[in-house]
């Protein structure tokens, strides 16, 4: 079987299982562990579970006034790569393409070259991205294999996808390839590592703001 046979069957096949199980695992294991009784009676004033959570979930898309002079350039430094990779995987045709091949769900694309460009910059602020990580003190400090291993899984994608598109280094069949199975390889381990905060940003950011609220913090 050829390379690309191998990595457009059942390699994608299995690592969207692995993905659709573990994510589906990681989040049932979270949903339906037994929660502690509150003993603390909430502060007086303290808005409903509900308002806290959804407060929670929004309000960290911008950060709090008291950091956001010294976050402010690795937070929008975060936005641009974001939404650089939703543009690159949701909004290429050959991917829509793909896509539509087993939903039957379809939507405009962007002009290919702005999509090249849109990859590029991508790769740049995940380079920036690192580079942040391994000078700053406090995160390094922080940074754990998870870290170093998610964004080459991150990134990976995105340089092979820009290198397919050139026709740099191989065929154009082994590096669509190299870049199918550079997709399995972030499928397989996003439920497994930080990259599982594409879901858990929900329960964290929500479930942390109903408890400080029922402590008196305010959003
Ligand atoms: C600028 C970045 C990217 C470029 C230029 C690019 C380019 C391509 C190209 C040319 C194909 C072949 C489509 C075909 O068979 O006709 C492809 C396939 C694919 N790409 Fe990308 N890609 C990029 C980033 C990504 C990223 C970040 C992901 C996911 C994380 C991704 C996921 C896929 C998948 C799942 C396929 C499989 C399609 C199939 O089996 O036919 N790509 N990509
Ligand atoms: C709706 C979905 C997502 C949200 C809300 C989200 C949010 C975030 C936030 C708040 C951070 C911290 C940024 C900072 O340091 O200021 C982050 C980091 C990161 N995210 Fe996401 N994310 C999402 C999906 C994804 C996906 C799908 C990927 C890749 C497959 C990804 C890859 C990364 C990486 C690699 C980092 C760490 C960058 C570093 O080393 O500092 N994220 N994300």
């Amino acid at each position: 079987m050829e390379l690309l046979d191998f990595a457009r069957g059942p390699a994608l096949t299995i690592a969207f299982a692995i993905f659709a199980i573990g994510v589906a695992w990681r989040l049932s294991s979270l949903l339906f562990t037994p929660r502690p009784h509150r003993r603390a009676e909430a502060r007086e004033g303290t808005p409903s579970d509900a308002k806290a959570f959804v407060r929670g979930v929004f309000s960290r898309f911008i950060p709090h006034k008291t950091y956001r002079d010294v976050v402010f350039a690795n937070h929008l430094n975060a936005y641009v790569f974001h939404i650089g990779l939703f543009i690159v995987v949701f909004l290429y045709r050959p991917h829509i393409l793909f896509i539509e091949g087993f939903t039957g769900l379809s939507w405009p694309a962007l002009p290919n070259t702005l999509v090249y460009g849109v990859g590029l910059v991508t790769v740049v602020s995940l380079g920036v991205a690192l580079a942040r990580r391994m000078t700053n003190p406090v995160q390094k400090i922080l940074t754990t294999f998870d870290d170093y291993f998610s964004w080459a899984l991150t990134v990976l994608p995105v340089l092979t996808g820009l290198l397919v598109v050139n026709g740099i280094g191989a065929r154009y069949e082994t590096l669509l390839a190299l870049h199918i199975l550079s997709v399995c390889a972030l499928l397989i381990w996003l439920p497994f590592g930080k990259l599982m905060h594409t879901f858990l940003f929900v329960l964290s950011r929500g479930v942390t703001s109903v408890r400080l609220s029922r402590r008196g913090a305010t959003f």
